[in-house]
């Protein structure tokens, strides 16, 4: 079973029924062999839920192997408008490299043929001696707004390893999407937020949002492969993840006004780009409120890993229920919602908020790590980023060193350390570190 990815059935799709996708990552084992084990989820949004399209391995078998997806449904919009899945893919790639994964079908909306690609690095960095991890967001497949109405969705866009996050629109000539020609009423600032300025009624109808995440080192980084170096650089993005959704612009709303038509969020609802903490085993609840005094609050839609669990308890209150596993340990999780309101049969749409719900690693003391998942975290946790003080850290760098002159291991010692430890301090590390010199490769 080697060329498992090809297997997913691609079966009876009909035009304009798919609605996006997203696919993140997350490098999980080093192997003996010096393999490496991948966790890939993405998701599936099509109109029905028995809709499929398959992802493909760009170039032969460098994707590795491993069992065919799992997929699982996340959310189906209570009128069958859409129905979002999420898979998950193990895959076991031979050494660490980087490969491609591509999603390549049939039409969506405005003829658009649909088409994303996934760049998964997973070389180890010189800064965290890991493999890189992709940046962390999701979004429901279809938002709606008023053709009359303004409106700005700040995407979710975190990174475990504190890199920065950029999007951008997809390109054609990268055959990022097929084609890729943003809509004209979006704005798209490089720090993922999208506004939406409908000009006229003509506005009105549906627009495929084909959108490209990418992940930036904060320094200049190595890349570690095997015996290849690669000297990264601020400017070259590290992963390259596919956000596609579907926007919708309706004919026009009496009042913008939120809290009339457009449902307004209301405490203790959790700030859009909240960070929230958990572990293995310990179930998070976030409590979402919202009031619309025109329209009927009708649903909440929701986006997420697919055994987030929603509850209703009152008109315009939602509970959603997560437990991580222990295969969830230490990573990071996207949440995205939307409160769905109806007036004779026309839907209005809250703002979009996103979490992110990061499991097992809050960035405190024991103490408090052990007391906060007690009680249900529905507000923003505080992050106090204190080091455990008698906890030392060891990481490994391997460097590669060019001299005019012969160099030796006192060499090394005295001049290459003292200068590699001169220049990290004068980049501001935080932290109260030795540098020394194991050996030669
Ligand atoms: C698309 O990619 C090509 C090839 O890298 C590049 O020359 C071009 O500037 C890109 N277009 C945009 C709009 O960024
Ligand atoms: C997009 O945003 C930029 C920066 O905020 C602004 O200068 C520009 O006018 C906006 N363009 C449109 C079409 O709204
Ligand atoms: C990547 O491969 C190199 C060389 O085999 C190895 O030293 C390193 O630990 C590996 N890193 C990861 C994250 O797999
Ligand atoms: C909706 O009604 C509530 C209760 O009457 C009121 O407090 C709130 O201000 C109203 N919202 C708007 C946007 O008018
Ligand atoms: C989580 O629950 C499973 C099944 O009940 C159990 O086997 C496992 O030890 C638990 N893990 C932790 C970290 O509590
Ligand atoms: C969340 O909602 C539940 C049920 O309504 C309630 O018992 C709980 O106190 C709420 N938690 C917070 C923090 O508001
Ligand atoms: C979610 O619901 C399923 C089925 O009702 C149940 O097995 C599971 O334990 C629930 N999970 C949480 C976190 O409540
Ligand atoms: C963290 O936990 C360990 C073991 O449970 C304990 O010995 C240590 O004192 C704790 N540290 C803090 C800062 O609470
Ligand atoms: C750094 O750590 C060493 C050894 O633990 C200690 O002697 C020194 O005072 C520390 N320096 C600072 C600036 O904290």
């Amino acid at each position: 079973m080697s060329l498992s990815l090809l297997l997913l059935l691609a079966c009876s799709s009909h035009a304009s029924h798919f609605f996006g996708t997203v696919m993140t990552y997350s490098p999980k084992t080093t192997n003996n062999d010096g393999s490496v084990t991948v966790v890939i989820r993405y998701k599936m949004n099509f109109h029905s839920c028995r809709d499929s399209a398959s992802w493909t391995c760009s170039i032969g078998n460098s994707c590795g192997t491993g069992s065919a997806p799992e997929l699982n449904k996340v959310y189906m919009e209570s009128s069958g408008e859409w129905c979002q899945r999420e898979g998950i893919m193990t895959q076991q790639v031979p050494s660490n490299t980087s490969f491609q994964l591509i999603l390549d079908g049939g039409n969506w909306v405005n003829n658009i043929r649909w088409r994303a690609v996934t760049l998964v690095e997973l070389r180890s960095r010189s800064d965290t001696g890991q493999a890189n991890r992709s940046p962390q967001t999701t979004i429901l497949p279809a938002v709606r707004v008023p053709s009359n109405c303004q409106r700005d969705f700040n995407l979710l866009a975190f990174d475990p390893d504190g890199d920065e996050v950029r999007c951008r629109y997809g390109n054609t000539s990268l055959s990022e999407c097929n084609p890729c020609t943003p809509p004209s009423l979006l704005n798209l600032s490089s720090s993922c937020s999208l506004s939406v300025s409908p000009s006229s009624s003509n506005d009105q109808g549906p627009y495929a949002v084909q959108l490209v995440m990418e992940d930036f080192p904060r320094q200049t980084i190595t890349l570690i492969q095997a015996d290849m170096l690669w000297e990264g650089t601020t400017i070259i993005a590290l992963s390259k993840l596919p956000v596609q959704f579907v926007l919708k612009v309706d004919p026009e709303v009496p009042s913008c006004m939120e809290g009339l038509y457009l449902p307004k969020f209301l405490p203790p609802t959790p700030a859009n780009r909240a960070q929230l903490y958990t572990s293995v085993n310990q179930t998070l609840e976030i409590n979402i409120s919202a009031e619309a005094n025109v329209s009927m609050i009708s649903e909440l839609l929701f986006s997420g890993p697919y055994n987030v669990n929603q509850t209703t308890s009152g008109t315009g209150r939602f509970i959603l229920r997560w437990t991580p596993s222990k295969g969830e340990d230490g990573e990071s999780h996207p949440i995205c919602f939307v409160v769905q309101a109806v007036l004779s049969s026309t839907k209005y749409h809250s703002e979009l908020r996103c979490l992110i719900v990061s499991v097992g690693n809050e960035p405190s003391s024991n103490a408090t790590a052990t007391a906060t998942p007690q009680v249900p975290i529905t507000s923003p946790a505080t992050t106090t980023k204190t080091p455990a003080a008698s906890n030392q850290i060891v990481i490994g760098l391997r460097v590669r060193i060019s001299s005019l002159s012969p160099l030796s291991d006192d060499d090394i010692r005295n001049i290459v350390i003292q200068q590699l430890k001169d220049e990290l301090e004068r980049r501001g590390i935080p932290l109260n570190f030795t540098l020394s010199s194991v050996g030669r490769v």
